[in-house]
């Protein structure tokens, strides 16, 4: 490790709405989504490095998006040498929480300021989409809109506080998957979304056009939503193409006593969304 070595935190996502429109030509599917970051992350440990190379027990072969970042940025920076990266995982993968979408949008940010010569916000903008749809979105702090395949983003700001029970069935769901078995109802995609002030908005605006086919590949999903509202949530859904089924509350206390009652799912967690006060 090196003494410019960063650690950073990758926090996770979950999607509050999610539309998605029709199939365009090139494969991917129009979509607004609002997204908000949660406390849930990986950590990151980023210093220089001859050659780039990720280090990530939990994923066997490591990490490709944030191989796949670190080369990218390196190549289009003109940086001969590279960074090493070990990531300890601690979001669940194919659960839709953004996990390896966050460590690589984390990658492309710290790894940049490390460099001689930074690229950018927009360069690193325009790298984050050639990884995937949804690292743009991630590598900002607050609550972002993002349209097109998910590469267009508006920073809306900070969200009012709340918390998080999470649960995920046991089994990822594949994004391409949930997709491939979306059926486009034809509603129009909504033209603006304000930033909820409330915790009460933000429940009322929870909606996501793939609940439905994650629900039907995945059934345990829709026991865990309803477990959720039964055990008192303000509302539950899928987050993004799941598997990790989300319940907002009003508190800690009651996001925890939810993640202890969920029934059939191997892994549940809580966390936090939205502008806390500081301990
Ligand atoms: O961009 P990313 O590699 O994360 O997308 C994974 C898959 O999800 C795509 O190959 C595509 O099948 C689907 N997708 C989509 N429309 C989007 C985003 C993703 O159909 N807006």
């Amino acid at each position: 490790m090196t003494e410019d070595a960063a650690i950073v935190r990758a926090c996770a996502k979950i999607n509050l709405l999610l539309r998605v429109g029709p199939r365009r030509e090139d494969g991917y599917h129009e979509l607004v989504t609002l997204i908000a970051r949660i406390s849930l992350a990986d950590v990151l440990l980023i210093s220089d490095a001859p050659e780039t190379a990720v280090d990530c027990p939990a994923i066997p072969g490591g990490d490709t998006l944030v191989t796949r970042a670190l080369r990218l940025l390196c190549e289009t920076a003109g940086h001969t040498s590279g960074f090493h990266v070990h990531i300890d995982k601690r979001i669940p993968h194919g659960a839709g929480l953004g996990g390896g979408s966050a460590d690589a949008a984390a990658a492309l940010r710290f790894a940049n300021d490390l460099l001689p010569r930074p690229l950018i916000d927009s360069e690193i903008h325009r790298l984050a989409a050639l990884i995937g749809s949804d690292v743009p979105a991630l590598l900002h702090d607050e609550a972002t809109v993002a349209r097109g395949r998910g590469d267009r983003v508006e920073v809306l700001g900070h969200l009012p506080a709340g918390w998080l029970a999470l649960a995920h069935p046991g089994r990822p769901l594949a994004t391409r998957d949930v997709y491939q078995r979306y059926v486009a109802d034809g509603r129009p995609l909504p033209q603006t979304i304000a930033l909820p002030q409330t915790l009460e908005e933000m429940a009322a605006l929870i909606e996501n056009d793939l609940a439905v086919p994650a629900e039907d590949l995945e059934p345990a999903c829709r026991s865990l939503r309803e477990q959720f509202m039964a055990l008192g949530s303000m509302a539950a859904c899928v987050s993004g193409s799941g598997s990790v089924v989300f319940g907002l509350f009003h508190t800690e206390q009651e996001a925890t006593t939810a993640a202890a009652n969920v029934e059939g799912a191997p892994w549940t967690a809580t966390a936090a969304l939205g502008t806390h006060p500081a301990a």
